[in-house]
């Protein structure tokens, strides 16, 4: 199928450096772990922490909502085994995509349970108008339409992942 490019790799270059400087700064002298949300953040995660000039660890979850197209999103699955400690640790958790919110609302209710010191978020895209769950990212990158997007970690049926800029599916 055909993409149609919304977000440049320059562009997602340009946003990450950015959040990373913003990261570093929040996170000086804290016990920072950074918690990737497999698959999809797989790219956003790497580029991230080699911007990140704080210490930090990392850990990660997979979620999954077994989901083929964009719209219903389906039952969800979190895996959690085999995290590092996060006791006391100020945990960032980091997703490709707020969509519904689901995943993300999960997971920190879920990580909560492992008495962290606290839990932001951070997602490179947000689908604001999609929203189910009252939750807003500490960190987003871009605000995008209610599209279906594909490409940087981003996939369709596990395809289009390492497509360097996130792009519009068109049937
Ligand atoms: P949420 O639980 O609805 O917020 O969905 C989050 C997950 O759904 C993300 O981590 C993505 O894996 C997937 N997802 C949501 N929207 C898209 C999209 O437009 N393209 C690809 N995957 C998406
Ligand atoms: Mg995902």
């Amino acid at each position: 199928m055909p993409v149609r490019e919304l977000i440049s790799a320059a562009e997602i270059e340009r946003a990450v450096t950015d959040l990373g400087k913003r990261v570093s700064l929040d996170y000086a002298d804290q016990p920072l772990t950074v918690l990737g949300v497999l698959s999809g953040s797989i790219m956003l995660v790497a580029d991230l922490m080699r911007r990140v000039t704080v210490p930090h660890k990392l850990g990660l979850v997979q979620a999954s909502s077994y989901r083929g197209t964009a719209t219903s999103p389906g039952e969800l699955s979190l895996h959690l085994e085999g995290l590092p400690d996060l006791t006391d640790r100020d945990i960032l958790l980091v997703d490709d995509i707020l969509d519904t919110g689901r995943t993300l609302a999960a997971l920190m209710e879920s990580l909560r349970q492992r008495q962290p010191r606290s839990i932001r978020s951070a997602v490179l895209l947000w689908k604001k108008e999609r929203s189910q769950v009252d939750l807003t990212p500490d960190y987003h990158c871009f605000d995008i339409p209610d599209e279906f997007v594909v490409g940087y970690g981003l996939d369709y049926n596990d395809e289009y992942r390492h497509l360097p800029f996130i792009g519009v599916l068109e049937n």
